[in-house]
This record gives structure tokens, C-alpha cells and sequence, in this order.
């Protein structure tokens, strides 16, 4: 896998700094992600503490952009600074793939831990950013539903397994699979935020509407109250009529939820998702980057900015 650079424009853009600032700290033609994130650390350049903040990409309809928008997020937040996990749920491994590995290399899943009782640090993965790390996903994720049926506490697991290790995160975003089961019921128990993925369609509706009634029997049922829902328009394309007019629906329907900023169709997310890379890598001036940038900056502002502060503690196996 080629090493990741960054050019000084980059480099100083990312840490929010000046070219002049950024030579006088350190001088390169390119600079490494290790360059950046020692750069974060010698000039204090961490962004606002917001964590530890878990946030589940889910919708029970397939292809929404899940995958798509949960990796590039991920991986955006940890440009900017946060330290992040991204847990892949789903036994096709895609957000494993996003990041450039092939999940059947990995012996063991999130099936070890909340199964097998295995610590999760077991699981936890580098990737190719010093503060991003990742929870890889393979075929063996699907018999998770089955295992799980007959344990007690079987909804609790995923929840419990974080405990150790999350205080070591600002962000833990998971990457749920299509369907209505167990381990979905464990990463909603898990999570804080709900972001939802739906395409302008008229057929996302219905699924809306079985999400919505979830997340109430999770609240009456199971005493779990989340924090926010978000709703995101994906691969949203204002040329179709049909598109224009399911948005509006949308805003009609759901506009508490609704975040103001779609993710257009964008071309380069299904060329870098078979490049194995997330798109900011890939292409970071695309309009799917653009479009999740923005989205990443309004859910930091809909979860409310914390007090700047240094982080405390490394992602866990730094
Ligand atoms: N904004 C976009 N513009 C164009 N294509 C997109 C966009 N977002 C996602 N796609 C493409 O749509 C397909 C489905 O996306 P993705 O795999 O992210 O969805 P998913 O919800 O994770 O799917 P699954 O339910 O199978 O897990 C992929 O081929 C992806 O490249
Ligand atoms: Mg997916």
C-alpha cells in the first residue's frame, strides 16, 4: 500500500495554519500523515473536544451509501484532527475494503468479542492514518445474529464491549449492514447519533418509516434514548425531476432530522470504494469530498463544539 502525502498546502491547510508557520515547524516537499499528526502535537493544534461520540451510519435498506459516506466521514474526522474508530459491521466488509484491506486477512472480527468474549483491543486495527483505527468485518460476521440469540444480555453486548476503550476515541462511527437483526439492535444500544443515508427516492420512505418506528420501540422497549438523528440525501442528482420532488417530501416529512447539506451523485465514491480508498484520498477535491465536509461541520455543530483542549490520551494502540 503507497504511503500517504500531503503538500505543504495540504499539510497547512489540515492543521489550519499559515505556509510560514508550517515551514518554520517543520520544513518538507511533502509531509507524511505521522508528519502531520507529530505537527498536531508540537503545536497544540488539536481540534475541540467533542468525545467520546458514538455514531451509527444505518438505514435497513441496502445501498443508501452507508459504506460511502461512513468511511469518507471517518476518515475526514481524523484528518482534521479527532481521533477516531471505525467499527464495520457487515459481514460484506466493505468499510474494511474502503480502507484498503481485504477483511479476510484479519483472523478475527467484532464475532470474537461479542461472542467469544474476546477484549476488543484484540480486534482493533492501524490504519494507514496514526489516529484512525478500524474494527475489520469479514464473512464470519454472519453468523453474529444466530450466536447471539440465546445470550443473556444480548442486546448489551456491543455497548459493554466499547466501555474499555472509548475514552480513547473522540469519535467511534460504525457501519451497519442492510438489515433488521441482532447486531443492528446492539449498534443502536451502542450508539448516540443515528446518521441515516436514504437516496431521493420515494421507495427510501417506507424504510424511513420502519427506522423511525425502531428507534421508538428502542426507547420504550430498551430505555435507550438516542441523541440525534440525521438524515442525509445521497447521490442526489437535482437534474431528476423525481429527485427534487422526494428531497421536498423529505423536508416536509422529516425536517427536524433533515441535515440542510446533500451529498450530490458523485462518480469518483464508486471508483474509490474499487481503489480501496476513501474518497478523500482518492480525489479530495471531488463533490462527494466537498459535500461531506460540509456534512461533517454541520453535525459537529448540531452536536455542540466543545471547549478546546489537549487530548489526554492516545488512540488506544498507538
Ligand atoms: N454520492 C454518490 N454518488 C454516486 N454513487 C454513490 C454515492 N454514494 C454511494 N455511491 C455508490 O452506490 C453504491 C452503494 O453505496 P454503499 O456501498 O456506500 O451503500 P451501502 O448503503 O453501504 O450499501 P449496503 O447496504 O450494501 O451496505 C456503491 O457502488 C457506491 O460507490
Ligand atoms: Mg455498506
Amino acid at each position: 500500500m503507497e504511503a500517504l502525502s500531503y503538500t505543504p498546502k495540504e499539510t497547512a491547510e489540515l492543521l489550519g495554519i499559515g505556509p510560514k508557520a508550517l515551514v518554520g515547524a517543520l520544513k518538507k516537499d511533502t509531509y507524511s500523515a505521522e508528519d502531520v499528526w507529530d505537527l498536531r502535537a508540537k503545536l497544540n493544534l488539536y481540534p475541540p473536544q467533542v468525545g467520546p461520540r458514538k455514531q451509527l451510519f444505518l438505514n435497513f435498506k441496502g445501498g443508501t451509501g452507508k459504506t460511502s459516506l461512513s468511511t469518507s466521514y471517518a476518515w475526514r474526522l481524523a484528518e482534521m484532527g479527532y481521533g477516531v474508530l471505525l467499527v464495520d459491521l457487515d459481514s460484506q466488509g466493505h468499510a474494511t475494503k474502503c480502507l484498503g484491506y481485504e477483511g479476510e486477512d484479519f483472523p478475527k472480527t467484532l464475532l470474537d468479542v461479542l461472542v467469544k468474549k474476546a477484549p476488543i483491543t484484540q480486534v482493533i486495527q492501524k490504519s494507514r492514518l496514526p489516529n484512525l483505527e478500524f474494527v475489520p468485518s469479514n464473512l464470519s460476521m454472519s453468523t453474529v445474529d444466530l450466536a447471539l440469540m440465546p445470550m443473556a444480555g444480548r442486546e448489551f453486548k456491543l455497548r459493554n464491549a466499547l466501555k474499555d476503550v472509548e475514552a480513547h476515541y473522540d469519535f467511534i462511527i460504525f457501519d451497519a449492514p442492510p438489515s433488521f437483526g441482532l447486531l443492528n439492535l446492539n449498534a443502536l444500544m451502542a450508539a448516540q447519533d443515528l446518521v441515516v443515508p436514504v437516496l431521493a427516492d420515494f421507495l427510501s420512505f417506507h424504510g424511513l418509516k420502519l427506522l423511525f418506528e425502531t428507534v421508538q420501540s428502542l426507547e420504550e422497549d430498551l430505555g435507550h434514548v438516542l441523541d440525534h438523528v440525521f438524515i442525509v440525501v445521497n447521490a442526489f442528482n437535482a437534474t431528476f425531476k423525481l429527485a427534487k420532488e422526494a428531497l421536498e417530501a423529505l423536508k416536509q416529512h422529516y425536517p427536524e432530522f433533515l441535515l440542510p447539506q446533500v451529498i450530490r451523485q458523485c462518480t469518483r465514491f464508486a471508483q474509490a470504494s474499487s481503489e480501496g480508498q476513501p474518497i478523500f484520498l482518492f480525489d479530495r477535491d471531488s463533490k462527494g469530498a466537498q459535500d461531506v465536509q460540509v456534512l461533517i461541520e454541520q453535525v459537529l455543530s448540531r452536536i455542540g463544539e466543545g471547549k478546546q483542549g489537549v487530548r489526554k490520551v492516545e488512540p488506544k494502540s498507538a
